[in-house]
């Protein structure tokens, strides 16, 4: 039950993306939206599957993040639940390993936000510490301040010295920047 399906947004049915949505709607107690479900879609999804039935997800989307002065392509989690029945049962971080894995694959950096700290510590992940900002599309630079807290990395061997105390940029998207 534990195998992790890693699986690209274009090999993906449409009932079992309607699959996942229903869960993250569960996990997240309703409080999963219309952009965090869009966020959630366009990169690698990695899941643990009951025949029709997903019962943990997680995926991740390419963004590029200017981290100090640097452009770093980052594999940007999202969408990170488990079916609640199944919680504390080893299922989330079955499928954060499997996302770590394409991190270290193909991305320079991983990133997230996050209020479940303790959760991603354990798995190679830490906080960031620098001030947050989004660039809109007429270049206008905007501090988030009330991301500063939830953000975390994931460095692979192409992250450099990367400075978890540097301000970092995000594109303004719809729904939460970051
Ligand atoms: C967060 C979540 C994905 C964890 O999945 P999970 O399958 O329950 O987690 P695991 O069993 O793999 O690991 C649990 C361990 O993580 C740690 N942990 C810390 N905070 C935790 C939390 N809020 N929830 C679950 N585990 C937490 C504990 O050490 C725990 O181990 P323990 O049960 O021995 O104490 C799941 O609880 C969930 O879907 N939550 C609702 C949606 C959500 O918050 N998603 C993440 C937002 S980025």
């Amino acid at each position: 039950m534990t195998a992790v399906v890693l699986m690209e947004a274009a090999e993906v049915s449409a009932e079992r993306v309607s699959a996942i949505r229903r869960m993250l709607d569960e996990a997240f107690d309703g409080r999963f939206s219309d952009d965090d479900w869009n966020h959630s879609l366009g990169g690698t999804h990695a899941m643990i599957l009951d025949g029709e039935q997903v019962l943990a997800h997680a995926s991740v989307v390419p963004r590029t993040i200017t981290v100090g002065t640097r452009q770093v392509h980052v594999g940007y989690v999202e969408g990170a639940g488990v079916t609640p029945a199944l919680h504390r049962q080893g299922l989330g971080s079955a499928v954060i390993v499997a996302i770590n894995g394409v991190i270290g694959d193909r991305f320079e950096l991983g990133m997230l936000s996050t209020g479940e700290f303790q959760f991603y510590e354990r798995l190679g992940w830490e906080r960031w510490h620098g001030p947050t900002w989004t660039i809109h599309a007429d270049g206008r630079r905007e501090r988030t301040e009330d991301e500063d807290d939830g953000i975390m990395a994931y460095r692979t061997e192409r992250s450099g010295d990367v400075d978890v105390t540097s301000p970092i940029v995000c594109e303004h998207r719809l729904g939460d920047c970051w």
